[in-house]
This record gives C-alpha cells, sequence and structure tokens, in this order.
C-alpha cells in the first residue's frame, strides 16, 4: 500500500471530518451526507471506481482547506469550486476521475441546453446556480462539452449530483468507498 494512496486517504477523511458537516448549499443536507449520497447512488447503478470515486469527490473543492489552494470564497454559489476540486484531485487521480469534477458543473449547463425538461426539476438553487453559470451553452461550447472523453463520467455524476440531497436518506459509510479512491490511485 503506497505512503501516496495513504497521504491522499487522509486529506479525504480529514476534508470530510473537518468541514463535511457544513451544509450543501440551501439544501436540507450536509457535505458529507451530499457526497455520500452521490456516491451510494454511483455504487447502485454499477458504475465503475473511478465513477463512484468522482461522485464522492465532487464537491471537495467546496471543503478542502483554504490553504491547500488560497482562502477563495468557498460559501457562494458561483465560486469555481469545480476548479479548485479538479486541481487537488489531478495532482493523484486520473483524468476519469478529476475531469468528470472538473465538468459537472459544466454537466447541468449541457443538459439545461439539450434537455427542456431537465432545467424544470433542478431545485430552486441548483436552478440559480445555473444561471450564476453562464445560463444555456452555445452550439459551440455544447459541441466542445461533447468532445470531452469523460463527457458521458461527467453526465453521470451531475445527474447524482442532482439526485443526492434526500434529508437523513441513510447510506453507505466514507469507509465503503475507500477501496474504490485506492483502486484509482494506483492505477
Ligand atoms: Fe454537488
Amino acid at each position: 500500500m503506497s505512503t501516496t494512496s495513504n497521504h491522499v486517504i487522509d486529506q479525504i477523511r480529514n476534508a470530510f471530518a473537518q468541514r463535511g458537516a457544513q451544509r450543501y448549499g440551501s439544501e436540507q443536507v450536509t457535505q458529507l451526507q451530499h457526497g455520500l449520497q452521490c456516491a451510494t447512488l454511483a455504487r447502485e447503478s454499477n458504475a465503475p471506481a473511478s465513477e463512484v470515486t468522482a461522485a464522492l469527490l465532487h464537491d471537495i473543492g467546496h471543503i478542502l482547506p483554504d490553504d491547500t489552494h488560497g482562502a477563495e470564497a468557498s460559501h457562494g454559489l458561483d465560486d469555481h469550486h469545480e476548479a479548485r476540486g479538479y486541481r487537488w484531485l489531478k495532482q493523484y487521480f486520473p483524468d476519469r476521475v478529476s475531469d468528470p469534477v472538473r465538468l459537472h458543473v459544466a454537466a447541468k449547463r449541457y443538459l439545461c441546453t439539450v434537455d427542456d425538461s431537465y432545467a424544470n426539476r433542478l431545485s430552486p438553487t441548483s436552478h440559480q446556480s445555473y444561471l450564476d453559470q453562464g445560463g444555456p451553452m452555445s452550439p459551440a461550447e455544447v459541441a466542445a462539452f461533447e468532445a470531452e472523453p469523460y463527457f458521458e463520467s461527467a453526465i453521470a455524476v451531475r445527474r447524482w449530483d442532482d439526485t443526492g440531497k434526500v434529508p437523513d436518506l441513510k447510506t453507505l459509510s466514507l469507509d465503503a468507498f475507500i477501496d474504490d479512491i485506492r483502486q484509482c490511485l494506483v492505477s
């Protein structure tokens, strides 16, 4: 078991231990509950370890210590948390984990643009953040998004992200996903 893997897993555990109790935007779940719900949904979909890990960590940019990537505000809706999470993840994880995290906000803009019914199903908070993040994509942005190698994983993470906001839902624990994380770190 590599020292690097243990170091990364410790950082993930610490981020959730220290800031996982923060509320997820204005939703009735915490950051930890949201991450665990998304990862549990991925597991229930028989998704590969990379998508389970991306689902678990897609919002890690909200809970990383401020000194990890500068003291950017972490409480606003349009705070580029996906970029912060991506910068941290890509140091250790392959693209199939870090790219869906980078793209999960754009994936909402993509789905709203190509699927009229999708925007109507977003929670009020999520719909407001969609507008804050730029609203509909241009045709060029749609084409660029579809050309991303992990486009489909990003869409999958996005759909779990939209669903994983159920108050008091029972989920698997963080421990249940450590093996998925470890698999991604070594391959
Ligand atoms: Fe999320």
